[in-house]
């Protein structure tokens, strides 16, 4: 055992991470600022520093939701911990959840608000569609859900849901309307106030530019109330004049979002020490956002994922799903019949430092996902992406003329 631990021993070598081009649907490639920004020394919990910064994160992720929402920071832990922290926190167990499912993670939404407890209903459109409005209100007045639970972007089938009526539908039928957007923030369109939503929660790891591991989330006033009427301090840090909720305890200590918020907000309660190196690169991945403007960020994520998938359609191959309602930041396409799917992506990462990315569920082995999001919606990295998936393909025997995609990319640019 001991020799395992000798001064030469590998495990003793620093990890050296390869030089590698993410280019599949998230992770991405880190932007270097944000990396920057994450080796900054900690500073005490309650140091008016660290406050200072936590609200200054609060004021910046309030421009990336397009919110007024106080009620917006962080949750500790990758985007479904953000996903668990809504759900646990306003979903009692029985009440009724819509969720409508068009990927892996309607799936996963499902799967949370079950384990909460909730009477959970479904309705389902293949991958690669997405559901209209009106089958989404016609679902909410069969079901008379509490909430209508949501993704945005569902990056297992690449579809984007579009989200901008069914906030006055909940509103007229007294639904709450939650969103996970963790794929499609900052590369498409999000109006968390205009579209009438009550909950919405994120990662950093797609369109943000960061590494995943923090959750941004925003709550409404109707939210921040369905979550306050449950709120339990922890005995311990409980004083007189603290009182409990009237509803039933919420069945997380971690994801209680009344807790977080009370350590968040003006009392200062502690509650999980918070992740501080997280805190300084969600930060920045906010400044990254706003400094460029939220409109020209989503501009440059539909220019160069225009151009991805006109040089993908150019090399003979065909692009997967409704191209009318398909992500800016990741293109869907078929892999070539008698083409390998995983030889051609072992190739790619190891030939060529690309990473592209596969598919889940019905998509196995029929798709690969190529990404151009965050610090990788870019020209050079949509250029190499095409010119090195050119020399596999060919390699591999599939029929292409030579240059296709990077001449479509090209032309596009
Ligand atoms: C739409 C969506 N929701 C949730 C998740 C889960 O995120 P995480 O792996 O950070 O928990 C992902 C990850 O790809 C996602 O794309």
């Amino acid at each position: 055992m001991t020799d395992l631990f000798t001064p030469a021993s590998p495990l003793l070598r620093p990890f050296s991470a390869p030089p590698r081009l993410l280019m599949g649907p998230g992770p991405i490639t880190v932007d270097p600022r944000v990396l920057r920004a994450m080796s900054v020394q900690l500073v005490g919990q309650y140091d008016p520093a660290m406050t200072q910064c936590m609200n200054e994160t609060m004021a910046l992720y309030r421009g990336v939701f397009n919110t007024q929402n106080p009620w917006t920071f962080l949750v500790d832990g990758t985007s479904r911990a953000g996903i668990e922290a809504v759900l646990v926190s306003m979903l009692e167990p029985g009440d009724k959840v819509l969720v409508p499912i068009f990927g892996r993670f309607g799936h996963l939404l499902t799967e949370i608000a079950q384990r909460c407890g909730a009477q959970v209903h479904t309705i389902e459109k293949e991958w690669g569609e997405v559901f209209t409005p009106d089958e989404i209100e016609d679902a909410i007045k069969r079901v008379k859900p509490k909430m209508l639970a949501v993704v945005q972007g569902d990056t297992s089938t690449t579809m984007l849901q579009p989200l901008e009526h069914l906030g006055e539908i909940c509103q007229r039928h007294q639904v709450l309307f939650y969103s996970d957007a963790t794929a499609s923030i900052g590369g498409n369109p999000f109006k968390t106030d205009e579209w009438q939503l009550d909950a919405v929660s994120v990662g950093l790891q797609k369109c943000l530019c960061g590494p995943s591991g923090s959750a941004p989330i925003t709550l409404s006033e109707q939210a921040v109330e369905t979550i306050k009427r449950r709120k339990h301090i922890e005995a311990g840090i409980r004083t007189d004049q603290h009182q409990a909720g009237k509803g039933r305890i919420i069945g997380s200590n971690y994801f209680d979002l009344g807790m977080i918020m009370d350590y968040w907000g003006e009392e200062r309660l502690n509650h999980h020490t918070e992740a501080t190196t997280m805190l300084y690169g969600a930060r920045e991945c906010a400044r990254i956002l706003l400094e460029e403007g939220i409109d020209n960020v989503i501009a440059r994520h539909q220019l160069h994922g225009d151009a991805m998938a006109k040089g993908l359609s150019a090399m003979n191959m065909q692009l997967f799903g409704d191209q009318q309602h398909k992500m800016t930041n990741v293109v869907g396409v078929y892999i070539p019949d008698g083409i390998e799917g995983e030889q051609i992506r072992q190739s790619m990462l190891l030939d060529f430092g690309i990473e592209i990315g596969t598919s889940f569920g019905p998509l196995h082995g029929k798709i690969w996902r190529v990404g151009t999001m965050g610090y990788n919606a870019r020209k050079d990295a949509v250029l190499q992406t095409l010119v090195a998936l050119e020399a596999v393909l060919r390699r591999a025997g599939h029929d292409l003329d030579a240059n296709a995609g990077v001449d479509a990319a090209l032309a596009m640019y």
